[in-house]
């Protein structure tokens, strides 16, 4: 595919690196080249196949609406933005649903089976045992918990009615460790996923793009990952 992405960060230049190994053709826009979306005209896009976003929660509203009513296809990584996913299934129904529209908190194929895993292993609240969830990250993190803990929490607590209390740790440069301990008189049960690079979400991202092309409607990545 001809892929475009927005963001040149830590993880939109990990997506561009993925894309390219993968056989796509690849260009790529910074903060600079798109105030406001303004590169994202129909004309420009003419020959884009899919837009790919790993931006800020300030652009990527722009971003997406921009793409959708030039009738582009689009999956977004940036997060921050989902209190406005009402008005953006209402542009993309407005449009004639011309376009595929692909969001995820979180890219990783190994942490939606973690969250699968957690969703079982939570049965262990309602047989006396005692839950927490621990979360580890690099220094420079800002946000504390994370918004994968956070996620992991509301599992926890839509399979056992039990809301579990998130400790955040920020240390050195751990790319993401997310626990849920479940402890009891007899024994302890670990459910452990440990990150070891961004990529996971790049590859993730790529992928859900290439599901997605040819693809109509507005889809969740936790609900299609098992089918890339
Ligand atoms: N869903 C997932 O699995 C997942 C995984 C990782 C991260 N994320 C999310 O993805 C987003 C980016 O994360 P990150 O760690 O890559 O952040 P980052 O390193 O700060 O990168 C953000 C990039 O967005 C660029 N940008 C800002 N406005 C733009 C615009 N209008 N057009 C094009 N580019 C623009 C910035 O460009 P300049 O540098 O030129 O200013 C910057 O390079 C965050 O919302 C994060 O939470 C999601």
């Amino acid at each position: 595919m001809n892929i475009l992405i927005l963001g040149r960060g830590k993880t939109g230049s990990l997506v561009a690196e993925v894309a390219r190994q993968r056989g796509h053709h690849v260009n790529a826009l910074g903060a600079k080249d798109n105030p406001k979306a303004s590169a994202l005209t129909a004309a420009r896009l003419a020959a884009v196949d899919m837009i790919i976003d790993f931006t800020t929660p300030a652009a990527v509203l722009d971003d997406i609406e921009a793409c959708l009513r030039a009738g582009k296809s689009i999956v977004v990584g940036t997060t921050g933005w989902y209190g406005e996913l009402p008005r953006i299934r209402q542009i993309l129904e407005k449009s004639g649903c011309g376009s595929g529209f692909l969001y995820g908190a979180n890219f990783s194929v190994g942490v939606n089976l973690f969250f699968e895993v957690a969703r079982s292993a939570a049965a262990a609240l309602q047989h006396q045992y005692f839950g927490q969830i621990f979360e580890r990250h690099h220094a420079q993190k800002k946000d504390a918990p994370s918004g994968t803990a956070a996620a992991l929490q509301r599992i926890v607590q839509d399979a056992s009615g039990t809301e579990l209390e998130i400790t955040s740790f920020r240390e050195g440069d751990v790319v993401g460790l997310h626990e849920l301990v479940l402890d009891s008189p007899n024994d302890r049960i670990y459910v452990c996923h440990d990150a070891k690079s961004r990529r996971g979400f790049a590859e993730g991202a790529v992928r859900a793009a290439e599901w997605l092309s040819g693809k109509k409607g507005c889809f969740d990545f936790k609900d299609v990952w098992r089918e890339l």
